[in-house]
């Protein structure tokens, strides 16, 4: 690599398609020849021609993407920054109207629940980002029927049992945690907080949960392992398998350097799902609302979510389980396991687990909550003694309150996970924002099994809930979610909701 000194007048000549330079983090970089390749189209590449594009670039590039993608000869220095004019940044209506959100942003502790999180950072997030973490797959139709399905179970406690000490301590692949929930992989943190994923870690150290980090995350893998808390605090890793094995392999050794404790291998997303909300606000972002601009006939439509995933191997297959369990000691769990028969089949591979998961709604929609498939689940592993602790099943999706976690766990699953909600808290309030959000659970969860009967986790039995309706496919009256999620609107908008913008008054 070149340590040349460049002047950022000179990069600033470098501005069109024909020769179009970047500064990302000091750094000079000659894109021209990228600009056709780029997955997120070469128009908003061009927005940044000849200037600094760190700002843009941070939140959907995870640490390393431009050495991944460019030859090392088109590094071509550092930029002098005392040749770097200090340029005003372009203020929007939008940001505007952000700041005055969060001016006025309610107290943390008026916020009573999960769904809270969700109103708040809806004010407080930009456009992009509120699509890229709120959209589900098509009609989103299975995103809120993660949450519905928890409605279609109710309890049955049982009374005059000693319930003075409540313990709701559990252990997810031999790991301690404090709560049978973990917080799940959601990509690209930075959208909603400079400090990205970081802002999970602390709070699950702080609160003993553990967390499972994306391959995608917009921090560097060994940023969020350096920001855990305390040396015993227990971290996951979510895999992407990339198509050049290679590549997987290493960051697979890195996880098992860095001392992470299960491995979690992505098996829903050999294609990622449509998240119309995400296409939308795209076409708007790059100034074209036009599909086939002629000048710039990229594919845009997967959103940020394309920008980032395009090295994800559709070919994987259960064959490469084999290779993937060669190359490590960690416990391997399939995430996005949504029949009976493939849990079977991992638990006969000898794997450790699964999670019954459709990616938080974002890949097929009209797939089953994974609450509902737990039943299943339970039910033929039972039938071949498969049942036992040594292949844990976990539930994520729509997870919203304790008592959803309390209904998995009774059920037969060691712990459920949880997404959005936590992704929400820190946007608005950064890792306090996610302490309290446990802390909510952990009230909700102390109550609920005092008034369920089962002082620990062991004494939550299947007979404690009523599972009978939970395969019906009912619309299910008005509930929390219902009313929080954000309705889905037509291609050309709707009068009082414009296509892809956030909800606040611009
Ligand atoms: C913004 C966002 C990004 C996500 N990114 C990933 C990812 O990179 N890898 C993955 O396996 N799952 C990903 N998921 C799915 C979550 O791990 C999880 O399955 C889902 O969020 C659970 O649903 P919930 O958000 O309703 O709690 C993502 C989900 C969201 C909302």
């Amino acid at each position: 690599m070149s340590g040349k000194l460049l002047n950022a007048e000179e990069v600033a000549k470098h501005n069109s398609e024909q020769s179009c330079h970047v500064i990302v983090h000091g750094k000079v970089y000659d894109v021209t020849e990228f600009l056709p390749d780029h997955p997120g189209g070469k128009g908003i590449i061009l927005k940044y021609a000849g200037k600094d594009a760190t700002e843009a670039y941070d939140p959907i590039h995870p640490p390393g993407t431009l050495e991944e993608n460019l030859a090392p000869e088109k590094y071509l220095g550092e930029v002098d920054q005392s040749t770097l004019k200090k340029e005003e940044k372009e203020v929007t209506e939008e940001d505007k109207q952000i700041a005055k959100n969060k001016e006025n942003l309610p107290m943390l502790s008026q916020c009573l629940n999960l769904y809270d999180f969700e109103v708040v950072a809806r004010q407080v997030l930009k456009g992009t980002a509120w699509a890229y973490y709120s959209s589900g797959a098509d009609d989103e139709v299975t995103m809120r029927e993660n949450n519905t399905a928890f409605g279609r179970i109710w309890f049955r406690p049982r009374i005059l049992r000693d319930v003075s000490n409540i313990d709701f301590s559990t252990s997810l692949l031999g790991q301690k945690s404090k709560m049978p929930i973990y917080i799940t992989a959601t990509a690209l943190g930075k959208l909603g907080h400079p400090d990205g994923e970081k802002n999970l870690t602390i709070a699950a150290g702080k609160e003993g949960l553990i967390q499972m980090i994306p391959t995608l995350a917009s921090c560097s893998f060994d940023e969020i392992c350096d920001a855990r808390v305390h040396e015993q605090q227990v971290q996951f890793f979510q895999l992407y398998v990339n198509s050049n094995r290679a590549v997987t392999e290493k960051i697979i050794r890195r996880a098992e350097e860095r001392g992470v404790k299960g491995l979690f291998v992505t098996v829903d997303a050999p294609q990622l799902g449509r998240r119309e909300k995400d296409m939308r606000i795209k076409f708007e972002d790059t100034g074209s609302r036009v599909q086939n601009d002629s000048k710039d006939d990229v594919d845009r439509s997967q959103g940020a979510a394309r920008a980032i995933s395009s090295f994800i191997d559709p070919s994987l297959s259960w064959d490469d389980l084999h290779w993937l369990r060669s190359v490590t000691r960690m416990p391997i769990v399939l995430k996005g396991v949504q029949t009976w028969e493939d849990a079977v089949r991992a638990a006969e591979m000898g794997l450790s687990g699964v999670v019954l998961s459709n990616h938080g709604g974002r890949q097929l929609d009209f797939s089953r909550s994974g609450i509902e498939i737990l039943g299943e689940v339970v039910r033929e592993l039972k039938a071949r003694k498969l049942f036992s602790p040594m292949f844990q099943l976990f539930v994520d999706g729509g997870v919203r309150r304790a008592s959803d976690a309390l209904k998995a766990v009774a059920m037969g699953a060691t712990a459920v996970g949880i997404g959005r909600p936590f992704l929400y808290a820190y946007s608005a309030y950064g890792p306090e924002g996610v302490q309290h959000a446990i802390q909510l659970l952990k009230a909700e969860m102390e109550m609920n099994m005092r008034l369920i009967g089962a002082p620990t986790l062991k004494d939550l039995v299947p007979e404690m809930v009523d599972t009978r309706a939970l395969n019906q496919h009912v619309v299910f009256p008005e509930t929390s979610a219902n009313t929080v999620y954000e309705r889905m609107s037509t291609a050309v908008g709707s009068p009082d909701e414009p296509v892809g913008k956030p909800v606040v008054k611009l």
